[in-house]
């Protein structure tokens, strides 16, 4: 009682979610969620959880590799034992690589055998450093496996030809007779990889070789001949380069152009970035994180409408639509090489994952893999590194909830009510998404975007009753709040209590900038 005289405050703020669950059920509530548990009948493909490393900056080196030499920090063939683990965590379904832009400006053979004989290039895209090439395809392989990640490789088609591309193919996948398959063996590598993922270049309208639609639509159709196995197995897939953002043409001149016996997925970049104003990554205002949610919800919008243009030229949705880049772009951290694109990563990153991911599950009929930028010290990292240090970021931390998707049933779900609004702009407060996994558990992820406010959420579920419901939360006091070197822990998951069941009811009070997930039986 003299706690609450003298904090009457703190004390509401405390006791809120408990005095909530004691008004009527049909008390008002913000946000309005029905979850129709049993319309389920898309599968969430684990590989919408799939990563981005590209030779740049401090992500391959320094970030996974160390090399053999390493004596302080641990490795496995020069693979650094700490990153590894850590993201054994998330169970990254798959790993695109070598690049972005610098997928265009590699030549695979520069990355085989003896490395002492390897020739030196410079990164001409990023910083214009010495690429020593060390780190080529069998540590990436090497690190695929190391991961349990199945690799996506980008093969080059701005400076590269139809016959390196081939050959890099069949030097990875071919088991028979070949010179390739030969100089693997030589390489040491006895029996083939069988990479299944293939990206045909990379941003072929710019970086990767500033194309028109028309004439890279050509070029896609000469290197998807020749990249053997493809049509025959039925196993392989041949990405295209995909449109940045709202390049609606770009995918409706792919989609008409390309014969399907020839394309498997299409590519889409997105970054929720404001060109002209990057801003700081840990310090900004409520202004610039409302600007970041909005053009990160932008994505719901570029998936519908690229998704609604390959639907007129295939209603089957035999062709994938693959967004192997996304996440959030800002300056990088002062004092740090502007061509290495290292940045802080904090509960706003968090927030775009949240997000992001919602949006891919929900529309996981036709976003059937996707690849978060980059994963190690670039961009929307998970891990960073400094020397022999590594910590994890808030989005790892989603990440590593989410996993409770991969390959479950989708749920389709409906949202209405919640808004966010800073100044004269509006968004939705709330973005949900629910699946059913395997053993018959559900799974429901919720994000509450507003800064300051929490949320009120009534869930109700058609067509499933359940008796337990348990979460996670990742929330912290100020969406600016990160983990560094010296704090590694400051934001992390907790048990979250915010939640009541009653029969097919849900009622869940979201804390402001928060993502939960929860379990329900
Ligand atoms: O992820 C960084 C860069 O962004 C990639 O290299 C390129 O594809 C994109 O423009």
């Amino acid at each position: 009682m003299q706690f609450l005289i003298r904090r009457p405050r703190r004390f509401l703020r405390a006791a809120l979610p408990a005095l909530l669950f004691l008004l009527p059920a049909a008390a008002a509530c913000q946000t309005r969620v029905v979850i129709n548990a049993d319309l389920a009948k898309d599968t969430i493909s684990r590989n919408i959880y799939g990563h981005f490393s590209e030779h740049l900056g401090r992500c391959i080196y320094g970030g996974y590799y160390v090399g053999e030499g390493s004596t302080k920090i641990p490795n496995k063939r020069g693979i650094r034992t700490d990153v590894v683990e850590a993201l054994k965590k998330l169970r990254i379904p798959n790993l695109r690589w070598p690049g972005g832009c610098f997928a265009d400006t590699y030549h695979w053979k520069d990355g085989i055998g003896p490395r002492a004989k390897r020739p030196a290039i410079v990164n001409s895209w990023w910083g214009g450093v010495t690429e020593d090439n060390s780190f080529g395809t069998h540590e990436f392989l090497d690190l695929c496996e190391q991961l349990g990640a199945e690799p996506y490789i980008t093969g080059n088609v701005g400076s590269g030809t139809v016959q390196d591309f081939a050959q890099w193919v069949q030097y990875v996948n071919f088991d028979g007779v070949s010179p390739m398959s030969a100089l693997r063996k030589e390489n040491g590598r006895e029996k083939p990889w069988n990479v299944r993922f293939w990206g045909v270049g990379n941003e072929a309208w710019g970086c990767g070789g500033n194309m028109t639609a028309e004439y890279y639509a050509n070029v896609y159709r000469t290197f998807a001949t020749f990249i053997p196995g493809a049509a025959g197995s039925g196993s392989l897939w041949r990405i295209a380069s995909g449109a940045g953002s709202a390049d609606f043409h770009w995918t409706e001149v792919l989609m008409r152009d390309i014969p399907q016996g020839l394309i498997e997925a299409i590519a889409l970049h997105h970054y929720a970035v404001d060109w002209n104003h990057k801003g700081s990554a840990a310090e900004f205002t409520e202004a610039e994180y409302f600007e970041t949610m909005r053009r990160a919800m932008q994505m719901e919008d570029l998936v519908q409408r690229h998704g609604t243009i390959m639907d007129m030229y295939d209603p089957k949705k035999r062709v994938a639509l693959v967004v192997d880049e996304w996440g959030g772009w800002y300056d990088v951290e002062p004092g740090t090489n502007p061509g290495f694109l290292y940045q802080q990563n904090t509960m706003r990153d968090a927030m775009i994952a949240g997000v992001t991911l919602n949006i891919f599950n929900n529309h996981c009929d036709r976003v059937r893999m996707a690849n978060l930028a980059q994963t190690v010290n670039v961009l929307q990292a998970v891990v960073l590194t400094e020397g022999e240090r590594m910590i994890v970021t808030p989005t790892y931390h989603v990440m590593e909830m989410y996993t409770v998707h991969h390959d479950a049933l989708l749920l389709p779900v409906s949202v209405q009510g919640g808004i966010y609004a800073v100044g004269e702009g509006s968004l939705p407060a709330i973005s949900v998404s629910a699946s059913r996994d395997r053993r018959g558990t559900t799974h429901i992820s919720l994000v509450n975007i507003d800064a300051g406010r929490s949320q009120d959420v009534a869930v109700e579920m058609r067509g499933a009753a359940f008796s337990s419901v348990s979460g996670r939360v990742l929330a912290s006091g100020r969406i600016q709040d990160h983990n560094t070197f010296d704090d590694p822990a400051r934001v992390k998951p907790t048990e979250f209590r915010g939640a009541r069941l009653d029969g097919t009811n849900l009622r869940v009070q979201l804390p402001p900038c928060s993502v939960v997930v929860l379990t329900l039986k």
